[in-house]
């Protein structure tokens, strides 16, 4: 129903251009084998699927080897030595691609190809393909259903639900079946299917508020082996005290991410946080995509320096690609001098991954936000910060008077704690170079002070703590200082 035309047409190209070797990496087993199956027939040669539980079998029962053909080493040699101008689809079989013996029997069956004119088709979820391998194998991979495709599948689907509950319909709103379509888009068929049912299943209804849900599902499906992760709780703008240029920059942006692509609009790329620690950067970052109502996904520098040697530029990639795929979403990059500040002790890495984090910044196409923050410029790499890579590189100073008095006020509240039954122009003023974190630290350990003695935390507890304090302002005068400096020609403030 899904299979077009052209998968056929591209799989057997390749499989007429004497490729030995042909790598799927793909979900949908049952299509390709059926592809290969009819590719045999076309071509009218034997066509054989194996699996490690069926063993090899014939598609036309008179093609069947006399003898059950079972391990995979079996059938291995079975291609080397009795195969001639067949075609083979081993599902499952990248385990074996492991294995010295497996990959030395695959080289043989490629260097003897000229003479038997066998094709083998690997499929599986990942298919690795070893190094020896690789002058002898092309990969081959389905197309992803187009949105119309999409559509019909979510149709189709509905219609299914309909039937098994009484011919009842599925709700829905044209506003919301836009979006669940535009949401499936990167996914398989099979894996599309799956998330419709899910939307449709608990109630009937196609509605916006199952969005979350069908993104967070299709994390799961897309990006659990992607150094991503994806962030549950997002923020709002309410809970941050100040950045109000910031918020209205994001908000004046947001029409982009709701109604889809605009014509005659670049889509907005993404900001650069910059600025004193404690300050509320990852907060902000958070409510970004509180802001948009995206999927909020984290690029961790931890796991992208993968222990494989080799591996990391595949994680990036990986995780990029899993980014577009999730778009339209924010990816959120925390302390990226610390993931990028390229040393010489590392091969060139982290040059090469600072290049190709570069590169795809300026090229991206899909929305794919990006909000990166920093708080070290000394170990940020000068190419992050030139003009273009960002929309705008806001600086996030220590909060003014009036935004400390704000941010009292919201860590009060989220304590259950009545910001009136406090004074707070004093403590405005005592948090003088305080950054939000440190206003934060002072009220939580006021309350356990407060609570060790089995009394309501007081003025006097907050003003205590307060005094107590030494903030980083103070502690860091000059890095601060300097950080301030650095910013001053550089970075817009976010207030
Ligand atoms: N402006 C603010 N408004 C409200 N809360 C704040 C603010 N700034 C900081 N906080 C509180 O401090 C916590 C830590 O802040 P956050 O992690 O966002 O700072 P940061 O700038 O990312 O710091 P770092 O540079 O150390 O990563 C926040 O979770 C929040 O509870
Ligand atoms: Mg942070």
């Amino acid at each position: 129903m899904l299979a077009t035309e052209s998968p056929m047409r591209d799989l057997e190209a390749i499989i007429r251009s004497r490729t030995p070797l042909i790598a799927v990496e793909s979900n949908e087993e049952p299509q390709i084998v059926s592809l290969v199956r009819q590719i045999g027939g076309r071509l009218q040669i034997k066509a054989y699927s194996w699996t490690v539980t069926e063993g090899l079998r014939a598609f036309d029962a008179c093609d069947q080897p006399p003898q059950s053909v079972l391990k995979s080493q079996d059938v291995l040699n079975y291609i080397k030595t009795t195969a001639k101008h067949s075609l083979f689809v081993l599902l499952d079989f990248h385990p074996y691609l492991e294995d010295a013996l497996h990959v030395r029997y695959l080289k043989d069956i490629a260097l003897t190809q000229a003479k038997h004119y066998s094709t083998v088709v690997l499929v599986g979820h990942t298919v690795r393909v070893p190094e020896e391998l690789r002058p002898f194998t092309a990969s081959f991979r389905l197309p992803l259903p187009t949105i119309e495709e999409l559509r019909a599948i979510v149709f189709e689907t509905a219609a299914e639900w309909g039937a098994r509950h009484g011919q009842r319909d599925v709700q829905t709103t044209n506003k919301a079946l836009d979006l669940l379509v535009r949401n499936l888009a990167g996914l398989t068929a099979t894996d599309a299917r799956r998330l419709a049912i899910k939307a449709i299943a608990d109630d009937g209804v196609i509605a916006e508020s199952d969005m979350p849900e069908v993104m967070r599902a299709k994390y799961e499906l897309l990006g659990r082996d992607a150094p991503l992760s994806f962030e549950y709780e997002t923020a709002k703008f309410s809970e941050i005290g100040g950045m109000q240029r910031l918020r209205k920059w994001l908000e004046v942006r947001k029409s982009f991410f709701a109604g889809g692509p605009q014509p005659n609009l670049d889509p907005p790329r993404g900001v650069l946080l910059l600025g004193v620690q404690g300050c509320g950067k990852s907060l902000a970052a958070k409510a970004a995509a509180g802001i948009y109502g995206v999927p909020l996904l984290r690029l961790d520098f931890g796991v992208l320096y993968n222990k494989y040697y080799g591996e990391t530029e595949r994680n990036l990639r990986k995780a990029l690609e899993t980014a577009e795929v999730m778009s339209p979403c924010v990816l959120w990059m925390d302390e990226i001098e610390k993931g990028l500040s390229t040393s010489d002790d590392d091969d060139g890495l982290s040059r090469r991954i600072l290049g190709a984090l570069l590169t795809w910044m300026s090229e991206r196409r899909k929305p794919v936000f990006v909000v990166a923050t920093a708080n070290d410029i000394s170990r940020l790499p000068p190419e992050m910060v030139r003009k273009g890579r960002f929309d705008e590189i806001f600086f996030v100073d220590l909060p003014s008077a009036a935004n400390r008095r704000n941010i009292l006020e919201i860590h009060l509240r989220k304590r259950s704690l009545d910001p009136v039954r406090f004074e707070l122009d004093a403590l405005t003023e005592a948090t003088e170079g305080f950054s939000g974190s440190e206003i934060e630290q002072a009220i939580v350990s006021a309350m356990y002070t407060a609570h060790a003695q089995g009394r309501e935390v007081s003025q006097e507890d907050l003003r205590d703590e307060v005094r107590q304090t030494r903030p980083l302002s103070v502690v860091m005068a000059e890095q601060v200082e300097a950080l301030r400096q650095w910013a001053a020609d550089r970075t817009v403030p976010c207030d």
